[in-house]
């Protein structure tokens, strides 16, 4: 089975960091979706932009994946947390790429208030979702994670 890794990262590289090490242990490739347009200010702007976008359902233009997704049979798809459900940029992604037919593996990071970030990602997923995961930073919005690694690794193994 051939697996893509797809993250979105933004904050603090949280997201980022949880798609490395599922990359360091599972066989997979990975792509980062990136915005056309990086988020500018400081932090506590970026989480009030997020906020409206959230609200507005706003979908920022991304660029085209590195890598093309009818070549995998598994996506694992990882997201931050913005406003209790997924960031506007995967919403973007999930908008323009059809993952039905795929094994989907779902995960989330976030500050203590996970949502309903995999109950909204499902809804957008036509592809088969066979798990999800959450993992905790800390609540200021930091890089600390708050998720014991030990299960974070353990989860990994699984994969
Ligand atoms: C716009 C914005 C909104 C956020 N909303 C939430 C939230 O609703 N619940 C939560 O637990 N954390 C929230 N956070 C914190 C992030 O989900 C958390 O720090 C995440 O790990 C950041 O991932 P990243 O560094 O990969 O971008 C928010 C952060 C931002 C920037």
């Amino acid at each position: 089975m051939k697996t893509l890794i797809i993250y979105y990262s933004q904050a603090r590289g949280n997201t980022k960091r949880i798609a490395e090490m599922i990359h360091s242990e599972v066989e997979s490739d990975i792509a980062e979706i990136e915005t056309v347009k990086p988020y500018e200010g400081s932090y506590e702007e970026i989480v009030e932009q997020g906020q409206r976008e959230v609200e507005n359902g706003t979908m920022p233009a991304i660029r085209p994946l590195s890598k093309k997704i009818a070549d995998y049979d598994r996506i694992i798809l990882g997201t931050p947390t913005w406003w209790y459900t997924m960031a506007p940029t995967v919403r973007t992604f999930l908008d323009a790429y059809d993952l039905s037919g795929k094994e989907v593996v779902l995960f989330q990071t976030h500050g203590g208030w996970a949502g309903h970030t995999i109950k909204d990602m499902k809804k957008l997923i036509k592809g088969n979702v066979v798990s999800d995961y959450a993992i905790q930073f800390d609540s200021t919005g930091g890089d600390e994670l708050v998720t014991d690694i030990a299960e974070i690794e353990e989860w990994i193994r699984g994969l």
